[in-house]
């Protein structure tokens, strides 16, 4: 609302509203080599782009004589109550995206200011403990990369579950990092890594193993010993996986429907159904086309849906084809970049007042309006 009266009034916005403009003012706020990271993808980034584009294979059919004056996008998300049906999903180097270095923890104070919650990843500046500690009342996740020692991996998870944490994502689709010739090129890796480690630097399992060790590298130990990536995990380990903890559990990465099925066979609370931005496998499908396909086979069970959402309107649109709820990624980096909390905010704030403006002038009230019954997404 305020930022909508204020332009109706004439006050131009400490931030761009339009998303090509904030990735603009983004990039030129940032570091080149961090650019890149974040702004690039796998191959020549045609899925990346695609994920973007499947959004415009799409529009939303309008209702009259509805009389939306007051709309509803509250939510409950494995029986968390939550403002709107949105998340700030993991981004594992986030840390290095705000001026201070600490965009975790600017990600958690935006998390707490607007009830959205976040997806902390496991590759983030600060320790877990010290992000959960900053999201407020808002609820927060844990994302797990799957570490090959298993019992570091129960390590975080039970720290997760110390630290409020109120359900774990497991990344499935990052088990080895993806063809990226852009972080090839500026052979950024390194730099990152050396910064977002310090989940497992602040483990009691990992600094055992490392006192052990004393003659390793600790970066390379990351890499070799607990092979961050370098553990694919099969649907044998799913079962140890959900053993792990009582807490939602969600698994990220889910594009094809008999995955879903059969995690939800295997008791899940939550299907993630993302392509990781295109980060990962170039070549692949925009996420958004699998989205139904996975909805449908997940038998009831939420499903979480990221990658290529720029706008209110695209949120709308996945919620049409089945999402629960709708992670954003690269936009609230950007913020993050040019404002920190504030920045962060901003962007929640801009596609929550769209997704909310075109609730009302299209004719849908609240969430269940949203449904394959109601007129509804189509393809164009
Ligand atoms: C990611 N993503 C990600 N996912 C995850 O599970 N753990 C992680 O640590 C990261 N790290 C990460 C870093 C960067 C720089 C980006 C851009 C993304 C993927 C993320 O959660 C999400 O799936 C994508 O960002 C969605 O795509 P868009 O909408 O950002 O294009």
């Amino acid at each position: 609302n305020e930022i909508y009266f204020n332009g109706l009034r004439g006050v131009v916005p400490a931030f761009p509203v339009a998303f090509e403009q904030l990735r603009e003012r983004a990039q030129a706020a940032m570091p080149p080599s961090i650019w890149s990271y974040v702004a690039g993808g796998a191959g020549d980034e045609r899925t990346q782009d695609a994920n973007v584009a499947a959004f415009e294979q799409w529009g939303l059919v309008p209702r009259m004589f509805v009389g939306a004056k007051e709309r509803d996008l509250s939510t409950e998300l494995f029986g968390m109550k939550l403002p709107a049906p949105v998340f700030l999903s993991p981004i594992g180097v986030i840390g290095l995206c705000s001026q201070d270095g600490h965009g975790d923890l600017a990600t958690a104070k935006a998390a707490a200011k607007t009830g959205v919650p976040m997806v902390a990843s496991t590759l983030m500046v600060d320790p877990l403990e010290d992000v959960a500690a900053e999201f407020g009342d808002t609820p927060g996740f844990f994302q797990l990369y799957t570490p090959t020692d298993r019992d570091l991996a129960a390590s975080l998870v039970q720290r997760a579950e110390q630290a409020g944490y109120k359900g774990i994502v497991v990344t499935l689709d990052t088990w080895i990092t993806g063809w990226r010739p852009r972080d090839l090129a500026t052979g950024n890796f390194p730099q990152l890594r050396g910064h977002c480690l310090a989940n497992y630097f602040s483990d009691p399992v990992f600094r055992a193993g490392l006192a052990k060790s004393p003659e390793e590298d600790p970066q390379m130990a990351v890499l070799k010993w607990i092979g961050v990536f370098g553990n694919p995990l099969t649907w044998d380990d799913l079962p140890w996986l959900r053993s792990l903890t009582d807490l939602p559990l969600i698994v990220k990465g889910i594009q094809h429907p008999d995955d879903a099925r059969r995690a939800v066979d295997l008791g899940v609370n939550g299907i993630y159904c993302s392509n990781h931005g295109g980060r990962q496998a170039n070549g692949g499908l925009p996420a958004l086309d699998v989205l139904p396909e996975v909805v449908a086979a997940s038998q009831g069970v939420p499903v979480l849906f990221d990658s290529g959402v720029r706008s209110g309107a695209d949120i709308i649109k996945a919620l049409a084809l089945g999402a629960s709820a709708v992670g954003i990624g690269r936009p609230y980096a950007y913020g993050l970049a040019l404002g920190g909390v504030d920045g962060i905010v901003h962007v929640l704030r801009s596609m929550l007042a769209e997704a909310d403006l075109i609730m009302a002038v299209d004719g849908y009230p609240t969430l269940k309006d949203l449904t394959a019954e109601a007129p509804r997404a189509v393809r164009v």
